[in-house]
């Protein structure tokens, strides 16, 4: 792709985060765990727990209101708006119908997308496709998650890993030679069951059995997705690098899904990149599903260490099990 063809850039971001810090000595006065086991092993000192009736729609909409106004663009000037969460607040309809009516995006497209903790760069994805094809001019892509809402408070091994946040960012066809250099998005149904919510679906409705037994609540194999985490991540490093033509060195930041310390560093070793060109925020918000990702962005560019002309390549990996990178020039 030479200079002069468009290339779909992110031209704002923004992001949510409930003002209620939860440490790990609050987790462990209602669980058997302590600051501790959880620093060592997830590199997680406190998140973010938002009120039982904040709404998953309210935290995107804040992101989102923030991304636009960088951006400088208005609510109806956004042609598709892409939600992706695992914790919509209702199952129908979407929760980025909900979103579209707060912040008055009246000419959107308006959809949810689910793909766990990679749903941002699967809808940054989408959204470049649909401002490649012009079929609008403006997206709009948020990340929303109240992992509150869906964790099992009596599970030790789950409750102490996630966080609620939101993330947004809009997007727009630019000819500055900035934008998505290439992306890489993979998914494996076959791993489903390592991390999920066994019933409260179509298949086995809600009932008081389901409440009696927590099934509706996540559960998950910690030690698999550890390892097809690490693996896949890896993996989209090098080939979203080697889509881009870039190696490397040449990379400024490399911002990775948050979802525990080992495996950012073992990302970063794998991507050839230093600790120091890798942005972590694990330790303040723990794992907020797919938000992670648009919220690092955001406070990346507020701390003036993502600048306009950056090579950035980002990471992520989650249920599904769905992975992916992509590189772009911010
Ligand atoms: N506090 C104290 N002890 C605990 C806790 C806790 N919060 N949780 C589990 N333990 C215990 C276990 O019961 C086990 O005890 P046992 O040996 O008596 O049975 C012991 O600690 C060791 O458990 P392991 O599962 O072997 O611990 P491990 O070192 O693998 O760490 C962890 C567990 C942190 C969950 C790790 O496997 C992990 O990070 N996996 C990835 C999970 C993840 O990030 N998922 C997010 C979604 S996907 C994504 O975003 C990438």
């Amino acid at each position: 792709m030479n200079e002069a063809t468009p290339r779909v850039q992110i031209a704002g971001t923004g992001r949510y985060l409930p003002e209620n810090v939860v440490t790990n000595d609050d987790l462990s006065e209602i669980l058997d765990t302590s600051d501790e086991w959880i620093r060592t092993r997830t590199g997680i000192a406190e998140r973010r727990v938002g009120p039982r009736e904040l709404r998953a729609a309210e935290m995107g909409a804040c992101a989102a209101r923030r991304a636009m106004q960088r951006a400088g663009v208005e609510p109806a000037d956004v042609d598709i708006l892409i939600l992706s969460t695992a914790t919509p607040d209702r199952l129908l309809p979407s929760t980025a119908c909900d979103v579209q009516a707060i912040l008055g995006c009246v000419n959107a497209v308006a959809f949810d997308l689910s793909a766990a903790c990679t749903g941002f760069l699967y809808g940054v994805s989408m959204a470049e496709g649909y401002l490649t094809a012009r079929r609008g001019d403006v997206a709009l892509v948020i990340s929303t998650e109240k992992m509150s809402a869906i964790l099992d408070w009596e599970d030790r091994s789950t409750a102490v890993l996630f966080g609620d946040g939101a993330g947004a960012a809009v997007l727009r066809r630019t000819e500055n030679g900035s934008g998505i250099l290439s992306s890489h998005l993979r998914s494996d149904g076959n791993l489903a069951e390592l991390l999920y919510r066994p019933a409260g679906g179509a298949i086995e409705p809600m009932s008081q059995e389901v409440l009696d037994e927590r099934r509706h609540l996540m559960r998950m194999e910690g030690r698999e997705i550890f390892k097809n985490a690490v693996r896949s991540m890896a993996e989209g490093c090098s080939v979203a690098l080697e889509k881009a033509g870039l190696a490397p060195e040449d990379i400024d930041l490399l911002v990775p899904h948050q979802a525990n310390i080992r495996i950012i560093e073992s990302t970063a070793k794998y991507a050839g990149i230093p600790m120091d060109r890798v942005y972590v925020n694990v330790d303040r918000y723990g794992n907020m599903s797919s938000a992670s990702i648009p919220v690092a962005l955001d406070e990346a560019v507020e701390e003036g260490r993502l600048k306009p002309g950056d090579h950035v390549l980002t990471v992520a990996f989650g249920a599904g099990l769905t992975w992916g990178a992509m590189a772009m020039r911010w």
